[in-house]
């Protein structure tokens, strides 16, 4: 299954007449960087919390199983630590494609540690998406992400990358700290 939104992504073009524009990433883009910027800053967003809720069926799973990765859901109070890059308007045509399964741009605003603040886009895979796969416990997604593959390789590669990335940010999300316990009670129980 493919819910493709390249083309309304397009469509939505959110940075008409903007030469640069600030792009949040909470997921692979944190550590996956396969695109040019022109400067990157840790930075948070507020009302969203990262949940590995969303199917890949194009990177990290097949249409026939798909993997489970990252996406946003909107919660009041909640802070979510990624990481901003400062991108030139052409970089969508790349991430676009990239993010096809599922995944709309939004607009947020974005803070820095030093209290600026920014406006710029996320890219959000909603409830509404074909590809969403939604909430279950930790053991579960554990499993699940502990067995899917896809093109772009283990989605236990793309968890732990993550949580790596986190780490070294300083960030803790209970959401991934659940899910990588979860994780290595998989591991033991196969040792
Ligand atoms: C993101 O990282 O911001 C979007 C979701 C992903 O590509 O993992």
């Amino acid at each position: 299954m493919s819910v493709n939104t390249v083309e309304i992504n397009r469509q939505l073009n959110r940075f008409d007449g903007h030469e640069e524009v600030w792009l949040f990433g909470y997921g692979s883009l944190i550590w996956k960087v396969d695109f040019p910027y022109i400067e990157r800053r840790p930075a948070r967003i507020r009302g969203w919390t990262r949940r590995f809720w969303q199917g890949s069926h194009d990177h990290r799973g097949t249409p026939e199983s798909p993997g489970r990765v990252a996406t946003l859901i909107e919660e009041a109070d909640a802070v979510c630590a990624g990481m901003a890059y400062r991108i030139s308007p052409a970089v969508f045509d790349h991430l676009d494609m990239r993010e096809k399964n599922g995944y709309l741009r939004e607009v947020v605003s974005m803070e820095f540690a030093d209290g600026d603040a920014v406006e710029g886009l996320i890219y959000v895979a909603g409830p509404l998406n074909a590809a969403f796969l939604g909430e279950t416990t930790d053991a579960d997604i554990a499993r699940h992400i502990a067995r899917a593959a896809g093109p772009s390789g283990l989605n236990r590669d793309y968890f732990q990358h993550l949580a790596d990335a986190l780490r070294e940010l300083g960030e803790i999300d209970p959401h991934i700290i659940a899910i990588e316990r979860e994780l290595a009670r998989i591991d033991s129980a196969k040792t």
